[in-house]
């Protein structure tokens, strides 16, 4: 796979973020993005066969089951783009159905490399498919596959796993309107959210009993400690799953359990953490089915068919850009 990478200023954006998220006034927080370094990327993969996280297998499920009727309701010829695409184990199925109707350019945007490499490995085999990978984030990445689209060919843009449920709602639906606008009517986008579900079921997948989830939680203080010459003490830190009843999302946290200072040199930042005080590093949102629809109409997309895991509830929505 050729791989077109950005890397100049990935170090100063790093050390900027991460003092401007711990020196916020209230919650200090770090952004999910930088939970997937090449440790954090293999951990994930790790999290997806969990018992606990059924949010992967109930993605996979509905595209083997759907993939053709999917491709079935394509615009074709369609070159096929992915924000996120991790290890791309379930886009296979999605791809395998295209190329038996045509000869596929496959674009997985990633800001990880080593999930780009994951994801080569996982899809060369597929026969008629052709992939070039970018590391870049997704908006940019995107733009960069449209701008090299062939005469006549649309996009299928795929955003699984519930990635989308990262943002907040109103960042979900802007983003959403971004993703649009780089689009021209006729393509189309896979979005796949997770669904409301208990909240046992909920803290169990994002706190394995395995400890995994926590693992990958605390690798974002060790990837400081590697790439800013922090001195974190990961045993004062403990991984935290917790409901908000309000946002409808699942948030990993990181609590530090004693006063304690730490010195982040790259970051040019002292940093004083309380008994208890948590430091927010993602949120999941679940969705309601329903709600889907409007969000995909005030984006500028219909939806033309949904689909859902019976085991487990997961929706995946094919709309098509008006
Ligand atoms: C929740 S994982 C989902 C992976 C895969 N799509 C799946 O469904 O299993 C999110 C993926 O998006 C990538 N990612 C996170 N933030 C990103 C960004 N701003 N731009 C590009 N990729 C990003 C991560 O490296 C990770 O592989």
């Amino acid at each position: 796979m050729l791989v077109q990478t950005i890397t100049p200023n990935a170090s100063y954006e790093f050390a900027a973020d991460v003092r401007s998220g711990l020196t916020k006034p209230g919650q200090k927080e770090l952004l999910s993005k930088y939970l997937y370094d090449d440790i954090g990327s293999a951990l994930f993969e790790v999290i997806s066969h969990l018992p606990e996280y059924g949010l992967t297998r109930a993605d996979e499920r509905l595209l083997r089951r759907h993939g053709p009727d999917i491709v079935e309701r394509l615009a074709t010829p369609v070159a096929v783009a992915e924000l996120g695409s991790g290890s791309g184990r379930k886009t296979r199925h999605v791809l395998e159905a295209l190329c038996r109707r045509q000869r596929t350019a496959y674009y997985p945007i990633e800001i990880s490399p080593s999930a780009l490499a994951m994801c080569e490995r996982e899809l060369r085999d597929i026969e008629s498919i052709s992939i070039l990978g970018f590391e870049r984030e997704y908006l940019d990445g995107l733009l960069e596959v449209a701008a090299q689209r062939s005469r006549g060919h649309h996009l299928l843009v795929l955003f699984l796993g519930s990635t989308i449920g990262n943002f907040h709602r109103p960042a979900g639906i802007r983003f959403l309107n971004e993703v649009r606008r780089i689009l021209q009517p006729g393509d189309s986008l896979l979005l796949g959210p997770d669904l409301e579900k208990s909240n046992a079921q909920l803290l169990r997948a994002y706190d394995d009993e395995l400890g995994v989830t926590a693992a990958f939680n605390l690798n974002l203080l060790a990837r400081i400690n590697r790439e800013l010459d922090a001195d974190f003490d990961l045993a004062q830190f403990a991984h935290v799953a917790r409901i908000n009843h309000e946002d409808r999302s699942v948030e990993m946290h990181l609590r530090s359990r004693c006063r304690q200072i730490v010195n982040i040199p790259v970051a040019e930042l002292e940093v004083e953490f309380q008994e208890n005080e948590t430091i927010w590093t993602e949120s999941s949102h679940k969705y309601s089915p329903e709600e889907v629809f409007p969000m995909a109409r005030s984006a500028g997309f219909r939806c033309e068919a949904q689909w859902i895991d019976e085991q487990w509830p997961f929706a995946e929505n094919l709309l098509i850009a008006e």
